[in-house]
Formats: C-alpha cells, sequence, structure tokens
C-alpha cells in the first residue's frame, strides 16, 4: 500500500480493495467458466450450458465481412474474410476470420493500407524440409493477425498435390502425407501459440480448382486414409487445430461440409477431433448438414440460404434436429476458443515490426529455393562477374505472389499489381501481385563491382542481344497461379518457354529463375547453365534468390512435388470437368488410390524430369552407418556428413521401400541439418507405423505385416545411397 495514503484513507482503499475481491470473486462464481484452472472442455460445458435457443443459433453461422451481396458488414467486424457474432451477455468474443496461410490477408482492399508481411509460398516452405521454419512462419501469423484484432486465421491448407496443375498447388505443401503432415501442424500449431485459432483445410480431396464445386473426388477408402486423410491426421495431431474447414467438392458422392462419414465418422469418431467444423465460403447446400457433421456456416451470404440460422432454429424447435447436436456446435466452437486462449489473452490491436517479421520470411524462402540444375562452377555467383543481364520476369519491380483468398498484401499496399482480367467470382483476384522486393536491386547490391543491366524480355531479340552482350545472364520465368483455376497445361505462360530458349541459346552462362505455383515443364533445359525453382518467395523473395544465387546461403530446398517430363505422365491427362457448365456435376477419379506423386512414379517406373526430394546444394553431403532396427517399431538410424569445402544445409530423406516383401516407396522420415565442411550428424528417426503398414477398411484400423521392412536413405526419391532391412512384427493400430 502506497506510505502516502492517511490511516483513514488507507481503511477506506483495504474496504474497497476487499469489496473489488469479492466483486471479482462473485464474478468469478457468475462465470465459472473463467476459471482458468478448469480444462476447456469443462470450461466450454460450463459456458455451452448457460446459451439461449437464439444465442447457439448465432454462433453456428456469420457472413464473409465484406460488403458482398450485403450492403453493410456487421457492426464490429473487421472486414475480413469472416465473422461470427459474439455474445455479449456472456462474454464470448466475435469470431474475427481472416485468410491466413501465407501471411494475414486484406480481401480486396477492405482495410485500406493494411498490409501484412508475405510468408513465401506453401510449397516453398514445404520445400524447406524444414519443421522449425514452420513453426515460426505460423507464429509469424499469428502475431500478426492478433496485432490486427483476429482471432480466428483460416490456415493450414493441406490438400495433396494430386496434379500438378492444380490452381491452388502453391497454397498447399506438395504431394506427400508425411511432408505436408507435418510442416501444416507445425505452422498450425505456431499461429495456436499466439492465442488465435487456426483451421486446417480444405477436408477434403480438393485435388483441383477446375469446376471445384461440383467436382466428386472418387477413392477408394484405404487409399483415402493412406494418403489426404494420413496428411490431415497427421496435422490435427501435431498443430490441434482449433477448426477443420470442410471442402467445396465431393467425396465419394457427397459434399464435403456434408459427408457423414468424413465428418462424423472419420474425423469426429475414429479421431475423437475436439475442435468444430467450419464450411467453406458457400460450401453448404442444406440445412440437415448440421446432423452430418458440420459445425458452422461461414461466408452464408454464398450460399443459396442461411441454413444454419432461421432454418437451423426451426428444425431444433420442431425436434427434426436434435437439440443436443445444436449443443455440440457450440460446446465444439467454444472448447476450440477456450483452449486457443481467447477468452483469458484476447486479440488486441498493437504495433507490428514489419521488418523483423519480413526477416523470417527471408529465412523461410533462403531454405525453400530448390537449386534443379547447376553446371559446375556457374552457381554461386562470382562477385567478380563482370557484367550480369537480368532478363525478364518484372524482375526489377519485385517478386510474383498467388492468386486469390490466400493473396497478402505488402505492408502499405500493393505498388505493382498487373491486372489478368477475367469473369465470375474470383476476378477480383486475378491481378499478378509483385512483393516489393525485387531481385534486380538485390543483384545489383551483391555484385556492387559488376554492371548489371535489365531487359523486360518482351522481345526475343533484344533479350538475345542483352545475354550476348553479358558474361552470365539471369532469366526469370513467372507462372502466375491463383484460387478458382488450374493451369490448362504445364508449360510457361505469355511465350516465356520461347524467350528462355533463345535466351540460354545465345549465352551457355544462363541461368534460369523460376517464379511459378508448381512444376512446369522445361524445353529448353538441356541449354541453361544452372536452374532455380525460387517458387511465390515472399516479402523478401529478391534478397532470398540473390542470397542463394550468391551463396551467402547455401542451396538447400528439396523439391516437395515431383517435376514431370510431361503431364502424359499423371492419371488424368484432360483436366477432370473442364468445360462443362456450372452446376454439372462430375466424377474425378483418383484410381492411383494413395499413390500420389513420386509413389507412382515408383509404381510406373517412369522417370521425372526432376524427382521429389530433389536440390543440389553447394558442398556435397555423404551418408553412411545406416542401421535398422525392427520389431515393435521401425528406428532408422545414420550419419550425414558435409563431405565438400563450404557450409551447407542437407535434408536427407529416409524411404520405406518394400513392407514385408512387397515393394513400395514412401517417405518415412526426414531432417533438416546444417553441417560446417567435415563435420557430422547422427539422424535417428522412428518410422510412423501408419507409413509402414496399411488401412483395413473392413477391420476399419491400421495394419501392418509382419516381415522384412526395407528402408533407404538418400538425397532424393530417386537417389538412394544406402539401403538396410529390420523385421517387424505384426500390429494393428486404430484408425
Ligand atoms: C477458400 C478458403 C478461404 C475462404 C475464405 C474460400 O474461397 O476456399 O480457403 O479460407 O474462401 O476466404
Amino acid at each position: 500500500m502506497p506510505r502516502s495514503l492517511t490511516a483513514a484513507a488507507s481503511v477506506a482503499v483495504l474496504s474497497f480493495a476487499m469489496g473489488a475481491f469479492a466483486t471479482a470473486a462473485s464474478a468469478e462464481a457468475a462465470k465459472p467458466w473463467m476459471n482458468t484452472k478448469l480444462s476447456p472442455d469443462e470450461r466450454a460445458r460450463l459456458l455451452n450450458a448457460e446459451l439461449t435457443l437464439d444465442e447457439r443459433i448465432g454462433l453456428v453461422h456469420g457472413p464473409m465481412a465484406m460488403p458482398f451481396k450485403i450492403k453493410t458488414i456487421p457492426k464490429g467486424a473487421i472486414g475480413s474474410a469472416g465473422y461470427i457474432a459474439g455474445v455479449e451477455r456472456l462474454g464470448i468474443p466475435a469470431l474475427q476470420e481472416s485468410d491466413a496461410s501465407l501471411g494475414v490477408t486484406n480481401p480486396l482492399g477492405m482495410r485500406p493500407g493494411d498490409g501484412a508481411t508475405a510468408l513465401p509460398s506453401g510449397l516453398a516452405l514445404a520445400a524447406t524440409f524444414n519443421a522449425k521454419l514452420a513453426y515460426d512462419g505460423g507464429a509469424l501469423v499469428g502475431r500478426e493477425a492478433r496485432a490486427k484484432g483476429f482471432n480466428v486465421q483460416l490456415a493450414g491448407g493441406v490438400n495433396l498435390a494430386r496434379d500438378p496443375r492444380n490452381g491452388r498447388n502453391f497454397e498447399y505443401l506438395g504431394e506427400d502425407p508425411l511432408l505436408a503432415g507435418t510442416l501444416a501442424g507445425e505452422s498450425i500449431r505456431g499461429i495456436e501459440a499466439q492465442n488465435v485459432v487456426s483451421t486446417i483445410k480444405h477436408f477434403a480431396l480438393n485435388g483441383q480448382e477446375t469446376n471445384r464445386h461440383w467436382a466428386n473426388s472418387v477413392i477408394e477408402e484405404g487409399a483415402l486414409r493412406e494418403s489426404d486423410l494420413l496428411a490431415f491426421q497427421i496435422a490435427i495431431e501435431k498443430g490441434q487445430p482449433g477448426a477443420v474447414m470442410c471442402a467445396y467438392n465431393l467425396v465419394n458422392g457427397d459434399y464435403s461440409c456434408g459427408n457423414d462419414h468424413l465428418l462424423n465418422g472419420v474425423l469426429k469418431g475414429d479421431w475423437a477431433y475436439k475442435g468444430w467444423v467450419m464450411s467453406d465460403w458457400g460450401a453448404v447446400h442444406a440445412m440437415n448438414y448440421a446432423v452430418k457433421g458440420l459445425d458452422q456456416q461461414s461466408g452464408e451470404q454464398l450460399d443459396d440460404q442461411v441454413w444454419f440460422g432461421a432454418p437451423l432454429k426451426t428444425a431444433v424447435e420442431k425436434g427434426e434436429v436434435p437439440a443436443e447436436r445444436l449443443s455440440d456446435m457450440t460446446r465444439r466452437i467454444l472448447r476450440s476458443m477456450f483452449a486457443a486462449g481467447l477468452f483469458d489473452v484476447p486479440a488486441a490491436k498493437s504495433e507490428i515490426d514489419y521488418p523483423a517479421n519480413a526477416e523470417i520470411a527471408r529465412k523461410v524462402a533462403q531454405e525453400g529455393i530448390v537449386l534443379l540444375k547447376n553446371r559446375e562452377g556457374l552457381l554461386p555467383l562470382a562477385k567478380t562477374a563482370k557484367t550480369i543481364a537480368v532478363i525478364g520476369g518484372h524482375a526489377d519491380a519485385g517478386v510474383l505472389s498467388g492468386g486469390g483468398s490466400s493473396q497478402v498484401i505488402p505492408p502499405g499496399g500493393a505498388k505493382v499489381s498487373i491486372p489478368l482480367g477475367g469473369e465470375g467470382m474470383m476476378a477480383a483476384f486475378r491481378n499478378q501481385i509483385l512483393h516489393p522486393s525485387a531481385p534486380l536491386a538485390a543483384i545489383r547490391a551483391e555484385a556492387p563491382g559488376a554492371r548489371v543491366t535489365f531487359n523486360d524480355g518482351r522481345y526475343v531479340a533484344s533479350a538475345v542481344a542483352a545475354a550476348k552482350a553479358a558474361d552470365v545472364v539471369i532469366v526469370f520465368g513467372n507462372q502466375w497461379m491463383g484460387e478458382g483455376e488450374d493451369a490448362p497445361d504445364l508449360s510457361l505462360p505469355e511465350g516465356q518457354d520461347v524467350l528462355i530458349a533463345a535466351v540460354t541459346a545465345a549465352n551457355p552462362n544462363s541461368i534460369v529463375v523460376l517464379q511459378t505455383g508448381g512444376p512446369v515443364t522445361m524445353p529448353w533445359l538441356d541449354q541453361a547453365g544452372a536452374v532455380v525453382e525460387a517458387w511465390y518467395s515472399g516479402a523478401k523473395g529478391g534478397e532470398a534468390i540473390a542470397d542463394v544465387l550468391f551463396g551467402e546461403v547455401d542451396a538447400s530446398g528439396r523439391l516437395p512435388m515431383t517435376f514431370p517430363v510431361s503431364i502424359e505422365q499423371y492419371p488424368r491427362v484432360a483436366m477432370p470437368g473442364l468445360g462443362l457448365p456450372e452446376k454439372a456435376q462430375f466424377d474425378v477419379v483418383y484410381d492411383e488410390g494413395a499413390d500420389v506423386g513420386y509413389r507412382r512414379f515408383a509404381a510406373t517406373g517412369q522417370k521425372p524430369l526432376f524427382p521429389f526430394g530433389h536440390g543440389l546444394s553447394y558442398t556435397r553431403f555423404g551418408y553412411a552407418n545406416l542401421k535398422v532396427t525392427g520389431g515393435d517399431a521401425l528406428t532408422v538410424s545414420f550419419d550425414v556428413t558435409n563431405t565438400g569445402q563450404r557450409p551447407g544445409k542437407d535434408a536427407p530423406q529416409v524411404y520405406l521401400t518394400s513392407a514385408a516383401g512387397k515393394p513400395v516407396q514412401r517417405l518415412i522420415g526426414f531432417e533438416k541439418v546444417e553441417l560446417k565442411p567435415g563435420e557430422t550428424r547422427h539422424v535417428t528417426i522412428t518410422a510412423d507405423p501408419r507409413l509402414l503398414g496399411g488401412f483395413d477398411v473392413a477391420g476399419k484400423r491400421w495394419s501392418l505385416t509382419a516381415g522384412d521392412y526395407q528402408v533407404a536413405v538418400g538425397a532424393s526419391s530417386a537417389d538412394l545411397a544406402l539401403k538396410a532391412s529390420a523385421k517387424i512384427k505384426a500390429r494393428s493400430i486404430k484408425p
């Protein structure tokens, strides 16, 4: 107590303090769910019991917080993708939802000038093979979200890349369930650790954008569990996302958001998921989705009706939807809110340190850039090069980003946005937005002694002349991809393949830097001296590209997706549903089952252009002392040594190559290691048993057959240096 108070004042203060204590205690008694010592389940149970029918209905639906098909946005909503009103009477905060995976978005500039740090694309993150960077990126998104007042991030895109043309591959994490699931889980964990709810999406098998609302994904149940669902399962276990967003498409005949089997059976049943299921925006087609497992209707103005408003209320009043089910819906929402800390540590506006956050984005970009090809001695670039010709790709202005709901606007607004035009719902998102981190300036900064010229690449003849006049050429190839559309083929658009072919023919010291949303074909590959896949590289992409080109950092990205020779190497050459009118349902038959990407290349003996896991380094790595032990679990250990002259980072990969005598290829472990020249690291990996076995549909569990299991350690799925095997006991595991 302050010493200067008089005795009378002290008594007054004391009694005030006691009064305050009593008030706090009675508030606590009145709101027992605010007791942080109780579990989120218990707190949710207590609060849920207080809700009236109308309050419950209010919590299970909400609009896009944008004046789109509605005149004004709800009072209190921050303009963003979604809003669910809270319940003031009980202190339940509103859900302020924004997209998410690549940074906090500002759709259609709803909040003028409010940008955010752009992380590199999901594929760039996956290419890092670095779980820590995934966590750091998630934590960054969570922090910026909180500081803008958001408490839900629509993040966690983990659909497996089954088609290299998928327009949203850049938001996802590649073709492998272990890699994608692990990194998605870590990035979700990073978001939730900032007291922000994260989703995981799009549940499930949203494998293409073409006519996505009418695509019926057809797949055998066991194969689904072993592939796309396994990625979700791993990510949910690791990241504990508060919500699962169901997808636009149908799965085996039922819409994802009304899919009893997927939602009630697999997610809430087999996996005992405790959070809530929210719909994708415009993915609810009927009120009875409430009994099929959907808990919340999002972006409701995009649906034909606010199904979870008056229709659901009437159905509950009539007993057509059990009141217990509605209560379960709100309990799940509240449970995730308590678990993430939305009641205890509410989001509050605060300053954001964008320069510091941009450095995190730069680290992800540096480790995600993949050196696909390098003619000995060309890269890293010598700082002594006299003339460098930089060509194309708007490299003078910034780095490319992908379009759609994940589009991040840089702090201060997008300075360069090249409209692509178009029609329909997604037309407003069809802009090539460049993040203001120009590779040209970064290259100039790395080579102050060189004359660095820029040619925009619009005319082949002048680009060729520029290439001929330089010691070294850095030519960019851009492929914009966006939500709502797939690439029609794997070429670089706008004649860039012709440009690159001419430039690489004119100067053998040509380095091709690709900024693509996924794999592309490379008709000019033989002529190129070096090829670098930079993906969409985010807030500091230009600097990160220059860092890799000049060897400021090692080239340590590894492909999270196979790069094919042509689309003919994939099971679906014609894009399913292309050209069909709206509302015409069609099947996308995934008869490759769980053999997604490299697994199918292995099963069919095809040779890709660049295999999954491939990526060169500026140093060399050797693997030795492989030991595999079996029994109840499969444990693999080996040494990785930097046998070259430079410090570097490697991502050694462990594959299962046969299971109980049956040839397979599955990634069962990976690690990112940083090594000085001559340094050795001992790596130990215990395989997730689900990756060793198969899903037994009739028995509804994972099952491992007893026998020999062979593993291989290598630098990519097609470069397996060491092999060994061990005997595994028969085992079955809960689904
Ligand atoms: C996308 C979701 C996104 C939502 C809200 C939808 O179009 O599919 O990924 O979270 O919009 O912006």
